[in-house]
């Protein structure tokens, strides 16, 4: 069996290229509407990375049936936790007003990709942890995103907090979920009552970024969301806080052991159309680190399985 660091990835066109003189940063190319993009990585931080999650929705955008042209121009929109940054650039490429979010530690890099791929476009970049204050993003936006940003259970409630912060009646959040561990459903569960959820059928998704392990999600609020007060948001930090815990800290931080084999094995077992191969060894280790312990092994028994939870979500 490859191990993951042999791993064929149809994903991949990836090109090692030292840039400057700091860090190894990998860039990574993708392709868009036609035009390449190229993403700067930095795997010494778990979203400088470009995620698989974040890759199925980038080329969902591209179906035309569900984003007809213009659709996205003129638009408010803001992406949660965008790592890279590669959500919000094809964003403000289709035309919206974009705001770039994540943690402060992200941001150069953004920055960066912004600059490189969108220079032209109408890109806000700015540092977001959820929970804290969204008053200066002036919501309501017409659309929220988010890729791969459920994984954290400390995280559900700020970060639910702070979707319903950015949202009016008329937003629609585009959800990209990779199934983790089962705990994640308590995330959803949290959405479930004022939140409508309807998963995009496989079909829309492009043909080869997709996975069973991934589920891309449209969001709507109910009437309800409104009907009520805004709850006080919880362990509001300041925008110049320290960034949270250990998810976005650089490398190293956040322990997780690379000697699992029965993670490596989950890896090394995914859909071969869908898988992230690591870009570096740091990489690597993030992947084997957020690993989900509950996917079944490789086959189609373990497929239908991740399906499953998926589906069972909405
Ligand atoms: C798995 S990465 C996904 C990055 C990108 N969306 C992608 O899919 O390529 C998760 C992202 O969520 C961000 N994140 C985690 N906790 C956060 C928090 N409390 N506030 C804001 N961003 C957070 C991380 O910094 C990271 O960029």
């Amino acid at each position: 069996m490859a191990t993951p660091s042999e791993a064929p990835s149809m994903f991949d066109r990836v090109k090692q290229l030292p840039i400057g003189q700091g860090p190894a940063v990998h860039t990574r190319e993708v392709d868009f509407f036609g035009k390449t993009l190229r993403i700067l990585q930095d795997p010494d931080w778990l979203g400088g990375s470009v995620w698989d999650c974040e890759l199925c929705v980038v080329k969902y955008l591209e179906n035309l049936d569900a984003f007809p042209p213009l659709f996205f121009r003129g638009k408010r929109a803001i992406v949660l936790g965008d790592g890279t940054g590669l959500l919000g650039i094809c964003l403000g490429m289709l035309g919206a007003e974009c705001w770039i979010t994540d943690l402060p530690g992200l941001i150069p890099l953004i920055q960066r990709n912004v600059q490189e791929n969108a220079s032209m476009c109408k890109i806000h970049i700015a540092p977001l942890q959820w929970g804290t204050d969204v008053t200066p993003f002036r919501p309501p936006f017409d659309f929220i995103f988010g890729a791969d940003i459920i994984y954290l259970p400390e995280t559900f409630q700020p970060l639910s907090e702070t979707i319903r912060a950015l949202a009016g009646p008329q937003t629609v959040f585009y959800l990209g979920y990779e199934l983790r561990k089962k705990s994640d459903v308590q995330f959803f569960d949290l959405l479930r009552p004022n939140w409508s959820l309807v998963k995009i059928s496989n079909d829309d998704l492009d043909p080869t970024y997709q996975d069973p392990n991934i589920g891309v999600f449209r969001v709507t609020p109910k009437s309800t969301l409104f009907a009520q007060p805004q709850p006080p948001a919880v362990a509001i930090a300041s925008p110049d806080a320290p960034t949270a815990t250990n998810q976005s800290s650089p490398r190293g931080a956040s322990g997780g052991s690379t000697a699992d084999p029965t993670k490596q094995q989950l890896i090394a077992s995914r859909n071969p159309q869908m898988k992230t191969a690591p870009r570096s060894p740091a990489h690597a280790e993030w992947l084997i680190q957020l690993a989900a312990p509950t996917s079944p092994p490789a086959g189609d028994r373990g497929a239908s399985h991740a399906q499953r939870i998926i589906d069972d979500i909405y």
